[in-house]
């Protein structure tokens, strides 16, 4: 299939009550493995990039990547921009082909956060791709963004309601709830009556953040809560360097590298299978596909 846009696919999933995975790729191997566990699972996926990431591959490259694992398969793949404060980078993403972008105002006053993210929601509108906005502070380190636990914020249920009142079309919204990138040092708090106050007046499907770590019951319920945009980064990432460490320690003899490149590839897709079982999205491809087409 061709890269879809992931709004209409996440206001389904939040309809019937399940989970997207958005994993950020690393490089071509682990957004294959991406692709081809959700395929596996026949489930829509998200294809994230950070901004480091991007600027690392090259707008062109990752695009191309993405967008031709997509092809070979029938699933909905979206492929998405994370965390990103800089408008030359969310033009040259959009330019390149992403089907979504995420603007993060998070750092800034609430008012300017707003008017940046109305600024972003119409660059997008007028091109045709997917916005996710984020309010409150997300705690911990995702990219080059590093956020004390005691500068991590809720969003505040009021400013929510008003940051979104002119982006009716935003694809998913993103107010922090308790969650944080990165590990979790004991059990996170997740701020469960924000998020049911929050989905009560706002129909805007929620992205959750921060799912590395998080328990199965966590996740059950915040999906339940209108979390259909589930993000996980850090888990991606130590599978990445952990199993190909592994291997070599196991066998120091072993010089071939698509063996490494293999055995990174099957601990990443494993992952994502496990992850897109307990979102439930597992079978879900033809009713994200069905939801995509009607938007057509
Ligand atoms: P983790 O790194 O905690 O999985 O969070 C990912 C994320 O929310 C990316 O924006």
């Amino acid at each position: 299939m061709a890269l879809v846009s992931m709004g209409p696919m996440l206001k389904r999933a939040r309809a019937e009550g399940y989970g997207i995975a958005a994993y950020n790729m690393i490089d071509y191997n682990s957004a294959r493995a991406i692709v081809e566990g959700a395929h596996s699972l026949d489930a829509p996926v998200i294809v994230q990039v950070s901004v480091k990431t991007v600027k690392h591959w090259g707008y062109t490259p990752i695009a191309h990547w993405v967008r031709d694992l997509a092809s070979t398969v029938d699933v909905p793949v979206a492929l998405h921009l994370d965390h990103c404060t800089d408008f030359d980078v969310l033009r040259r993403c959009v330019d390149a082909g992403w089907t979504s972008v995420m603007f993060d105002g998070s750092s800034l006053p609430f008012e300017e956060n707003l008017e940046k993210s109305l600024q972003a929601y119409a660059m997008t509108e007028q091109a045709g791709v997917g916005l996710e906005a984020e309010i409150g502070a997300i705690g911990g380190v995702e990219d080059d963004k590093h956020v004390n636990e005691d500068d991590a914020r809720l969003a505040n249920f009021d400013e929510c309601v008003r940051f979104v009142r002119d982006m009716p079309n935003l694809a998913v919204f993103a107010p922090a709830i308790g969650t944080a990138h990165g590990m979790y040092k004991g059990e996170a708090k997740i701020a469960y009556d924000l998020l049911e106050r929050i989905t009560k007046s706002i129909s805007i499907p929620i992205a959750l953040h921060g799912g590395t770590g998080l328990t199965e019951e966590q996740f059950h319920r915040c999906i339940a809560g209108g979390c259909a945009k589930v993000n996980i980064s850090t888990m991606h990432k130590m599978l990445y360097v952990n199993s190909f460490v592994e291997l070599k320690q196991q066998k120091p003899k072993l010089e071939e590298p698509l063996t490494f490149i293999a055995t990174q590839n099957d601990a990443m897709k494993a992952d994502v299978k496990s992850v897109i079982s307990i979102f439930g999205s597992v079978g879900k491809a033809s009713d994200a596909r069905a939801a995509v087409m009607q938007r057509h």
